[in-house]
């Protein structure tokens, strides 16, 4: 078993086959201290928590994890907050920085005799249609090189060697949601006991929890802004201004140590199978981070497809392995019409013609909703939380 890519989805999985004696090596393109320094996510679905627990890979985040169950919206008609760990399913998000999981997933797959080749890169998967796949990769020194396994599994993200490796015909869903974020890690502790969400004329704002002396925040940008065109000064400014600082409180401010400009957009490919490779995470599905999904569903994936890989080179069932693809697409389109449904409430386009304004009368009708009704609040928390 050859697995690309050394993410939250290639751990999870990684780690469960070799529990199960299966043998698997891991194909890493970058180097041990990137991977385990990388900031990414950091909500992890009660759902997640359950899988890892479920395979010994949850000891640190119980550890060093916070709980958190509360929303807080700003918008032109006045502040609201959700506590949503009392609502639809009562349960709540682990805080947990996806850097610290990937370090202890890590760990642990080397404890368990786990093979891993960092700095070796995967060019191209060839012959999945056939019973040995190959892998042609760039090995660290620049050779080239070839891994054969009777599977390989591409968690190798949206630019990996598994998705330029599917044959034609396979399908590409995709949507641009035309919103572009700068994400910023701030040096600073919360501003907020939530997620701060800020729906404002001027743009979305977002602030999230990663540790008691970071925080993630979010401001929506023009198309092309360069990550570097904002100084600090003008980043907490605009912050301040779109959480509206000067009803609720000042925000917290520190050093900017990381910026990135991401491009709100989603994309789900089909089938997830394709012969002997199968596809994890975001080599599988791209979603926006708008409701904090992706390595979410990253884990899920993982678990589904170690359960299938498992059940045939075991006992060579293969029925999981013939059901992998259709099972874990229901949870990611759920997952994506939710996020969808995020990017509508959070923000809506600034023009005066009668689309925009009829588009920004839907984002406040859906605020409204969310804040008077009950039965929307529970669905709210149902999905919001949910993978
Ligand atoms: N060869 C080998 N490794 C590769 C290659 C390649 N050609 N291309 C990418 N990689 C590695 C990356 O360096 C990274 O370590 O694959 C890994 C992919 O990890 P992620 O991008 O984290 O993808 P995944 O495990 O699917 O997790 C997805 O987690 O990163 C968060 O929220 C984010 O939605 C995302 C989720």
């Amino acid at each position: 078993m050859v697995v690309l890519g050394a993410g939250p989805a290639g751990l999870v999985l990684g780690n469960i086959l070799v529990d199960r004696g299966i043998d698997c090596v891991v194909l890493e393109r970058a180097e041990r201290a990137h991977v385990e320094t990388r900031a990414r996510a950091g909500f992890l679905a009660p759902e997640t928590v359950r899988i890892l627990d479920r395979h010994g890979l949850s000891e640190g985040l119980h550890r060093r994890g916070r709980l958190h169950g509360t929303c807080e919206f700003r918008t032109e008609d006045g502040r609201f907050r959700l506590d949503y760990s009392g609502l639809g399913q009562r349960e709540q998000h682990t805080v947990y920085p996806q850097q610290e999981l990937v370090t202890d997933l890590l760990a642990r797959f080397l404890s368990r005799g786990g093979r891993i080749r960092f700095g070796t890169e995967a060019v191209a998967v060839r012959g999945a249609d056939g019973e040995r796949p190959e892998v042609a990769v760039r090995e660290a020194d620049g050779r080239p090189g070839a891994w054969r396994a009777r599977y390989v599994a591409g968690c190798d993200g949206r630019h990996g060697a598994a998705r330029r490796s599917l044959p034609a015909g396979a399908v590409r869903h995709h949507r641009d949601h035309g919103v572009t974020w700068l994400g910023l890690l701030a040096e600073a502790p919360t501003s907020l006991d939530a997620v701060g969400y800020a729906v404002h004329e001027r743009g979305f704002a977002g602030h999230m929890a990663r540790t008691s002396e970071v925080t993630r925040y979010y401001l929506q940008c023009e198309r092309g802004t360069e990550a570097d065109a904002w100084s600090d000064e003008r980043i907490w400014d605009e912050l301040d201004l779109r959480m509206r600082a000067r009803d609720y409180g000042p925000l917290r401010r520190g050093r900017v140590a990381e910026r990135s400009v991401v491009g709100l957009e989603s994309d789900v490919l089909e089938p997830l199978r394709h012969g002997a490779l199968f596809l994890v995470g975001d080599a599988a599905a791209l979603i926006s981070p708008s409701a904090a999904k992706g390595a979410n569903l990253a884990v899920l994936g993982a678990e589904l497809l170690a359960r299938a890989l498992t059940d045939d080179l075991t006992t060579g069932n293969s029925e999981g392995l013939d059901a992998y693809s259709a099972r874990c697409l229901t949870h990611v389109w759920r997952a994506q019409e939710f996020s969808h449904w995020m990017i509508g409430l959070l923000h809506g386009p600034s023009g005066t013609d009668g689309e925009s304004l009829f588009l920004n009368s839907l984002r406040r009708s859906r605020l409204t909703s969310l804040r008077t009704s009950l039965s929307r609040q529970n669905w709210f928390a149902e999905h919001y939380v949910g993978v």
